[in-house]
């Protein structure tokens, strides 16, 4: 994929609106009920590419918004992808109010969703025919147009780095070669990468971490990812990322159907690496740094059972209830660290934690526990810039008191019911400082999608590195 900004050249694509169907040509589409415009409508008719037509309806105008952009030209580009078209031209005018530059940061997205295929493992994998998009903004809108376009290329990138990470099996990303791979990847972009391995997991006295990772005979890793960009800020922000490149369920096994998709247990993890990619590539001013402590939950005579009684860096004690709830006890001592140690002044977990929240909110949307309406607030506006739902659950009294045990300061699960929020709030519990605000964000339905949706396809999204990325660049304004 190649964007220019102000070159003519290719295939024209004509955009179309619902109610503005008119001349000879389109009328005739319609009446044969070819093509009546409606939002994510594509026609393609290829004599040759000289003379193709090519529409894409865009429904009603007033309907417009950067996330129908992001579906009209992922459909446009999925379409030329498919006709081996080499060039396109874009003529882009002023679509209902939006600006010059999110129009064509939405419209580079949606063509960029449809360039990406998860096929590495193929032998027969083909490369992706070459796409020219010549793409012409309203008059003197050049520099946003092209700034536009920059910017969703880099953060493409970020999502594509994601979801490689998330698609790939557990016998290729375990926590040594997703260290290693965020190593890579980030330090070329100026991102301060460390890798902790066992002794100095073990000297840090990460207990609880340490005890999902027993059974594995893979070396858990903890990846302490570092961007500073902005002196005149006191604010350290902490992303931490669930990790786990495998989630067996440990003796609580899980059953082979739910053990399957398990490789992607690493989403949170995938979704800050990515994040941190973007700020970093697109030079965001903001400090930010990521904790993962990545490993495996596995079996052998040596794993933690349900039943023990272990410590955690913070001290606190946890009962082992179920030893399937192994990212809130990884999490725990990644988010000790971070605040105590790394001195983040705000934090947001990321993490496929629970089925519970698949079970309420499906894959479009992901589930979050806060304890701080205003920081999750700038998620929000995030949210809508990148077209991604994070949905805030309750984060009463009453669901903390579930984590409580009767032998031990917490165990690590609530019991039958609120599973979402108890996990979230028991993630919450290993702030330093419980008042540093925090924003927990349950990915277990979003990070790896079983249909296709829109602009994203099957399997690894990338979900809320867009999102990540926006909140903490503030590139909005
Ligand atoms: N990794 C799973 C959660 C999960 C479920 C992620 C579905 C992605 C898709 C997590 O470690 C887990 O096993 N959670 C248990 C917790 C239970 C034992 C309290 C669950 O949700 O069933
Ligand atoms: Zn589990
Ligand atoms: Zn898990």
């Amino acid at each position: 994929m190649k964007f220019n900004i102000a070159k003519k050249g290719g295939v024209v694509a004509q955009l179309i609106y619902e109610d503005k169907i008119e001349g000879k040509y389109l009328s005739h589409l319609k009446n044969k009920e070819l093509f009546s415009a409606k939002a994510e409508e594509v026609y393609y008719n290829l004599d040759s590419d000289l003379n193709a037509q090519l529409f894409i309806g865009l429904g009603k105008e007033e309907k417009i918004d950067l996330d129908l952009l992001r579906k009209c030209f992922f459909k446009l580009a999925t379409k030329l992808l498919e006709n081996k078209v080499a060039e396109v031209e874009l003529n882009i005018p002023k679509l209902n109010n939006l600006c010059s530059y999110k129009t064509a940061s939405a419209i580079a997205e949606g063509i960029l969703h449809a360039s990406y295929k998860y096929d590495k493992f193929k032998s027969d994998r083909k490369e992706l025919p070459e796409l020219t998009i010549n793409y012409n903004p309203a008059e003197g809108k050049e520099d946003k147009a092209k700034k536009g376009i920059n910017e969703a290329v880099k953060l493409m990138d970020a999502v594509f780095l994601t979801r490689d990470l998330v698609n790939q099996p557990p016998n290729v990303i375990y926590p040594e070669t997703l260290a290693q791979i965020a190593k890579e990847r980030l330090e070329a972009k100026g991102v301060k990468v460390t890798v902790h391995g066992k002794k100095e997991i073990e000297a840090l006295k990460m207990e609880a971490f340490l005890n999902v990772a027993r059974a594995s005979t893979k070396e858990p890793k903890l990846i302490v990812m570092e961007y500073y960009n902005n002196p005149d800020s006191d604010e350290k922000i902490a992303l931490v990322g669930k990790g786990l490149t495998y989630d067996c369920g440990g003796y609580a096994i899980k059953p082979a159907e739910s053990m399957l998709n398990m490789f992607t247990d690493m989403g949170g993890s995938g979704t800050v690496i990515g994040a941190m990619h973007a700020l970093a590539d697109l030079k965001a001013k903001v400090n930010v740094v990521a904790v993962v402590a990545s490993c495996e939950n596995m079996i052998s005579g040596d794993g933690y059972r349900n039943g023990d009684i272990i410590g955690s860096m913070s001290g606190k004690t946890i009962e082992i209830i179920n030893t399937d709830a192994e990212g809130r006890l990884t999490l725990a001592d990644a988010v000790y660290y971070a605040t105590k140690n790394l001195g983040a002044t705000k934090l947001i977990d990321l993490a496929t934690l629970t089925g519970a929240c698949v079970s309420a909110f499906g894959e479009q949307v992901s589930g979050a526990v806060t304890n701080n309406d205003e920081f999750f607030a700038e998620l929000l506006e995030a949210n809508e810039r990148a077209g991604e739902i994070v949905w805030k659950m309750p984060s009463i009294d009453y669901y903390k008191k579930m984590n409580e045990s009767k032998v031990a300061d917490l165990k690590n699960i609530g019991g039958k019911f609120g599973g979402m929020m108890t996990a979230g709030l028991f993630v919450g519990s290993f702030l330093a400082n419980e008042d540093i605000p925090w924003i927990h964000i349950d990915i277990a339905g979003t990070a790896f999608i079983s249909e296709a949706h829109g602009y994203l396809k099957e399997k690894a999204t990338g979900a809320l590195v867009k999102s990540l990325y926006y909140m903490l660049s503030k590139t909005d304004k």
